[in-house]
């Protein structure tokens, strides 16, 4: 990217970023997203951490203090005073937050976080603050919401993260588009109709989420849906990689016996999903349908985000290294990925349904019958997906596909930072000023590290 175009998209992301945070956390959106969400804040604390890490780290702390006594981290915390300009709201849930969750990318994005300002996150005891937080964030993931597979289900589409995804369409089906509560749709004020879920499905948005609340957010009663993801649990296992290298950094060189016990589950995880998840046809990981047992055959982004485990250079010193867990080139946490997977996902990657098709990674193939490129989750190109992709890609050292994933960040700031584009022309879609389009798009133009996969080992401080 030319440098003068550097220049301005970096204090364009910046103002946005300035704009969106409240004092104590970020706004996806002033005007969509008035509150705060789970996984974009912890989007926005890795963007943040080059420029603002004290304020990085006091997004993660602010989410964290809504934790649940079980564990559970919100997928929103209110704001009370704009209950009527996002439903379902606080009056919704009878409670200060959301009683679903979102994809666990926190615990990542803390270490991310901490290792930009060593000097700031001591002086914080940030990593004392957040580690048994996210350690019981995991636990409750690994523990209450275990599916069958051995791999954590979300009870409704917007845990996914990626709401109207086709990968949830079969199991939707099944749930009645009917809810006592009545659906309320202040996203249109700020997003086309043609760049939202439809009224159908958030009927049934309501209603799931309506029946999981009337039943105390219990997860042992079904709600008529428990899907596996593959980009959740690809996210889970990442982030149990850095809680690892956190009990590592908080143990001062001692024992790590928790980060073996970490590094144990991340192995488990990714060896769960190598069995349940990948679909040899399709080259890629695919969900899994917990009630029924059945996968969900779809070609979607979310099945490639598993790249993320394929591999790269085995920072020095790190346990597995020690404990001669792997050995060769490419080893960490891409020894957990079955043989053969990471070159099958890079040529999907590359191939016709994805970046061969055109200039941006759509959200759903273009060769899934559902694609769309105007229609959130079925189309169009996201810029957290590119970004994981891209890291992904990074750390494996195919510079060719890099540079086609980065290409998407060039248009984030002539389109103003859309929340998502139309992957065939770049057109903004959706709402605008979005905080992680801001925030990935600044990592992307500051980091001096590309290869942050497997967690690095801290320098010393
Ligand atoms: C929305 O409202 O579109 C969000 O995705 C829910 O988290």
């Amino acid at each position: 990217m030319h440098k003068d175009f550097e220049e301005d998209a970096v204090d364009a992301a910046t103002r946005v970023l300035n704009s969106n945070w409240t004092g104590r956390h970020t706004v996806p959106a002033t005007g969509l997203y008035p509150h705060q969400w789970s996984w974009d804040s912890a989007f926005v604390a890795i963007g943040n951490r080059h420029r603002e890490p004290g304020r990085a780290r006091a997004e993660l702390v602010t989410l964290l203090d809504a934790q649940w006594p079980d564990g559970r981290v919100p997928q929103i915390v209110y704001d009370v005073g704009r209950d009527d300009d996002y439903a379902p709201g606080a009056g919704f849930w009878g409670a200060a937050t959301s009683g679903l969750v979102q994809p666990p990318v926190h615990a990542w994005a803390a270490w991310l976080v901490h290792c930009a300002d060593l000097a700031g996150s001591a002086r914080e005891g940030f990593l004392a603050r957040v580690y048994p937080r996210l350690a019981r964030w995991h636990e409750y993931l690994h523990g209450l919401r275990a599916g069958g597979a051995g791999l954590p289900v979300t009870k409704h589409p917007w845990e996914t993260g990626t709401d109207n995804s086709p990968l949830w369409d079969a199991a939707l089906e099944r749930v009645p588009p009917r809810s006592r509560t009545p659906v309320r749709r202040p996203d249109l004020r700020h997003a086309g109709t043609g760049e939202r879920p439809g009224s159908r499905d958030y009927r049934r948005y309501y209603r799931l989420a309506e029946t999981y609340r009337d039943a105390g957010c219990a997860d042992d009663v079904p709600v008529g849906f428990a899907m596996v993801c593959p980009l959740f649990s690809t996210l889970l296992a990442v982030s149990e990689i850095a809680l690892a290298r956190m009990a590592e950094a908080l143990s001062d060189g001692g024992g790590d016996a928790r980060a073996d016990v970490h590094e144990a589950t991340a192995a488990r995880v990714v060896a769960a999903m190598d069995e349940h998840l990948w679909d040899d046809d399709l080259g890629q990981y695919v969900a899994l349908d917990d009630t029924t047992g059945q996968r969900v055959r779809r070609a979607t982004v979310n099945g490639l985000v598993p790249l993320l485990l394929a591999g790269g250079p085995e920072p020095a010193g790190t346990s597995a290294a020690r404990s001669g867990r792997t050995s060769g080139t490419t080893t960490g946490a891409g020894a957990l990925l079955g043989p053969g997977r990471a070159e099958r996902l890079l040529a999907t990657l590359a191939g016709p349904g994805f970046l061969g098709g055109g200039p941006n990674l759509p959200s759903t193939s273009r060769e899934d019958p559902a694609f769309d490129p105007a229609l959130y989750w079925r189309g169009p190109a996201w810029f957290n997906m590119s970004w994981l992709l891209l890291r992904a890609v990074q750390t494996l050292g195919r510079d060719d596909l890099a540079a086609r994933l980065r290409e998407h960040f060039a248009v984030a700031e002539p389109e103003i930072f859309p929340e998502y584009t139309d992957p065939d022309t770049g057109t903004g879609r959706g709402t605008r000023q979005f905080s992680w389009t801001a925030a990935l798009t600044l990592d992307v133009l500051l980091s001096t590290d590309e290869c942050i996969l497997p967690t690095p080992a801290p320098p010393s401080a």
